[in-house]
């Protein structure tokens, strides 16, 4: 009974299990099309690509599976460049970039052409696009309407899931505060916020479109509980982490595989911007420090990220998992979506049982 939800019928996935989108590296388009071929639905991050290869990786997932996937992007948001933060900043990160042998320089630009991806999506035709960090422009949701494409926004409070419907989006994620990675928090403080178990019902009770539930969720007793709350499908993030077919950089994967539910921090310390990762030295060492805003810090810090992944360091990387971490498998993600859904049985079962058979 579990498996067909409001989220099921939109999407054409067997199972209400999302493999959640990981900019960065974790989610490939290996993992998307794994996932999708064992029931779930995997949703590929356009961010951090450039538009060609975006375009490439939604081709490789087509190419690898003929499941039914999605797309999603980190929406560009205003921000200042402060040339004197951009100092202060580097000036604290630079003993860091000594110590990895790197060079530290403000870019040119910052962030990253996000029209040119959105561009991707819509030439592509993928048929659910999904987003965080806030709405999407008026003509930007209207083209998405156009191409017939399910659209899904980032909600952590139940104003922020109204202002999503009320834009027209057609369904919401509802992010608690224990999620590994950046909060879509677009109203309010980043920093602050419910945990899941408070969220999900509150905005299924605030909105009438489809609700998908993230945080913390790491087996089928998780996917059951959100859907028990009244989610229609459970997006799971830190779970797919250790999957072989994720790309997880090798000093991420130890952290992750090491780290306990009281080892991860909200920190703006790698981007700019509140996300929740695996605390090392470099989020403890700039707790509370004043930093440019994202996408700024992101892009200061990309080198010192990209050569610490190379070093083997996971000391200056932003780990990002959820409270649930500690839970992760390392299993292929078929082994994994095959495990969720047996797990979701019993915990449905359990249950039920007591009900129907008195
Ligand atoms: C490494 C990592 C990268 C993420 N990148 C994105 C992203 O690009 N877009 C997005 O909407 N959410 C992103 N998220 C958040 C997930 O969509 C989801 O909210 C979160 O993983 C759920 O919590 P969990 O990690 O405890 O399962 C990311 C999460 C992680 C762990």
């Amino acid at each position: 009974m579990w498996r067909e939800t409001a989220f099921t019928r939109v999407t054409g996935a067997r199972l209400p299990i999302v493999a959640a989108p990981m900019a960065g590296g974790p989610t490939t388009p290996g993992l998307v099309a794994a996932a999708g071929e064992a029931g779930a639905f995997g949703v590929l991050s356009g961010s951090y690509r450039t538009p060609d290869g975006f375009r490439a990786a939604i081709r490789e997932v087509r190419r690898l599976t003929s499941a039914p996937f999605g797309v999603n992007l980190l929406l560009p948001e205003p921000y200042e460049v402060d040339p004197a933060a951009v100092e202060a900043a580097l000036a604290l990160l630079r003993p860091y970039a000594d110590e990895l042998g790197v060079e530290l320089t403000a870019p040119e630009r910052y962030g990253e052409d996000a029209d040119a991806l959105l561009d991707v999506a819509l030439a592509e035709r993928v048929p659910f696009f999904g987003f965080t960090f806030g709405v999407p422009s008026p003509a930007a949701l209207a083209a998405l309407r156009d191409a017939g494409t399910v659209t899904c926004g980032t909600a952590t409070s139940v104003a922020e899931a109204r202002a999503l419907v009320d834009a027209g989006v057609d369904m919401v994620c509802v992010q608690g505060i224990e999620a590994g990675g950046h909060r879509g928090a677009f109203l309010g403080d980043p920093f602050r916020g419910a945990g899941l178990i408070s969220l999900v019902p509150l905005v299924r009770d605030a909105v009438d479109v489809p609700v998908v539930a993230a945080g913390g969720i790491m087996d089928g007793r998780g996917v059951a509980a959100a859907l028990a709350l009244g989610a229609d499908a459970a997006q799971l993030g830190t779970a797919f982490l250790l999957c072989p077919e994720a790309g997880t950089s090798a000093p991420y994967r130890t952290a992750v595989a090491s780290a306990a539910e009281t080892g991860t921090a909200l920190t703006a310390a790698f981007s700019g911007r509140a996300a929740r990762g695996i605390r090392n030295r470099m989020l403890d060492d700039l707790a509370g420090a004043d930093l440019p805003p994202y996408p700024v810090m992101n892009d200061l810090t990309r080198p010192l990220r990209q050569a610490a992944a190379a070093a083997g360091r996971a000391d200056f990387l932003s780990l990002w998992a959820g409270d649930g971490v500690p839970l992760a498998r390392e299993l292929p993600a078929a082994e994994l979506v095959a495990a969720l859904e047996r797990e979701t049985d019993l915990a449905v079962e359990r249950f039920g049982c007591g009900r129907g058979h008195g």
